[in-house]
């Protein structure tokens, strides 16, 4: 059967860093409460637009599959926080790499990536695809309102992708499981970023979140999906080599892994570094992982997430042979002098970061 194998991934992530310890000059917390509570240590905060962070991701996810952007029929940027309504952070992505293929984003937000990754192997089955790029991007730092201790601190910065290409061998995207309960859009939101804001002007752009409900659902949903799509591909849960969950709370992956009782050895955890970065957490940690070599060649791996929606998905994914890039190519990103706390200026008027 024709699927989708992952034969090229890279990543971007900004520069510019913000600590916990920076948060809590700023806003009424602190890093043992955030530690404690999310395992975020730091993250990123971009000074480029949302388009140049998955350009980015996606020149290396290129390079490391020796393709160009000619090469692909599809373009999938899975993202809640584009530049622009119109045209999609894909179409940018094609401006500047190159190529005709079809461009689109997906936004199935923090499940972006694994919707993406399904749908691409969906036109790869059907035929209409033979490579695509898929690519996770977000720049979330735009909807912090640091009035909100409670979201302000959990979210970051940056683009995570892969090439896949058209396989009938045994690696590939084995099965995935995607769902959504729309009868919970209230509980994580962003408010002010879309049309009801140019109708309203008193909607302030705001990550609005029911933390503890969130969370709940998150751990369920995960654990529900994972069994789903690892029972479809004919296997167990005993046989997944490597797990890359959405990095969204360090708690929230501990208790899906002891759920699906798997081994805390194959987890594969980044969020001290990056905070939540919702659609391009996933191909971040699954770039880290490969180039740290935590994936061997025909490993199970699995991948699990939940997002605003409620959206909740997972995939499960025969690695190949090969988990080293082909080839290597620096970002070229121009870099910033200022701090992740200066970038966040124009977010915090009336704080006195200004
Ligand atoms: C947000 C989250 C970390 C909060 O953890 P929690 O253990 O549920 O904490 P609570 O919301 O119960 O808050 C406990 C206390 O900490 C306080 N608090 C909240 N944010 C704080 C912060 N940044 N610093 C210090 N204290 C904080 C609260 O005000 C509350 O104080 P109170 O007891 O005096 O009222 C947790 O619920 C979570 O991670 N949920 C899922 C979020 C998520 O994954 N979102 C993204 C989905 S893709």
């Amino acid at each position: 059967m024709r699927r989708a194998a992952i034969i090229g991934w890279g990543d971007y992530t900004p520069p510019a860093v913000l600590t916990n310890t920076d948060l809590a000059s700023v806003i009424d917390t602190n890093d043992e409460w955030i530690r404690s509570r999310s395992g975020i240590k730091e993250r990123r905060i971009s000074h480029v637009p949302n388009s140049d962070m998955a350009t980015a991701a996606a020149r290396q996810a290129l390079a490391s599959a020796d393709l160009s952007a000619a090469d692909m029929d599809l373009i999938i940027v899975a993202t809640c926080s584009p530049d622009r309504a119109i045209p999609s952070v894909a179409a940018y992505v094609q401006r500047e790499l190159g190529g005709l293929g079809a461009t689109m984003d997906l936004n199935a937000a923090c499940s972006g990536f694994v919707y993406g990754l399904s749908v691409a192997n969906g036109m790869i089955a059907a035929g209409t695809v033979d490579k695509a790029l898929i690519i996770g991007a977000e720049r979330l730092s735009a909807f912090l309102d640091l009035t909100d201790r409670s979201t302000a601190v959990l979210f970051g910065d940056g683009a995570g992708a892969v090439v896949v290409e058209a396989s009938d061998g045994p690696e590939g995207l084995l099965s995935s499981n995607l769902h959504s309960d729309g009868s919970l859009t209230e509980i994580l939101t962003i408010r002010g970023a879309g049309t009801e804001s140019v109708f309203d002007h008193d909607v302030p752009t705001t990550v609005d979140m029911e933390g503890r409900e969130v969370f709940r659902n998150a751990v369920t949903r995960m654990g529900e999906g994972a069994i789903v799509a690892v029972e479809n591909a004919g296997l167990a849960l005993e046989d997944i080599d490597v797990l890359i969950s959405h990095q969204a709370n360090i708690r929230i992956i501990d208790a899906t892994a002891r759920r699906l009782n798997i081994d805390p050895d194959t987890v594969y955890t980044n969020i001290h570094a990056y905070g939540n970065t919702s659609a391009a957490s996933i191909p971040i940690a699954l770039s880290e992982a490969l180039d740290q070599g935590a994936i061997s060649p025909g490993d199970l791996v699995a991948m699990v997430a939940f997002g605003g929606g409620l959206t909740w998905g997972a995939a499960m994914v025969r690695w190949g042979e090969r988990t080293t890039r082909l080839r290597r190519v620096d970002h070229e990103l121009p870099g910033t002098d200022k701090t992740g706390l200066e970038l966040l200026a124009a977010r915090t008027q009336g704080l006195g970061l200004e």
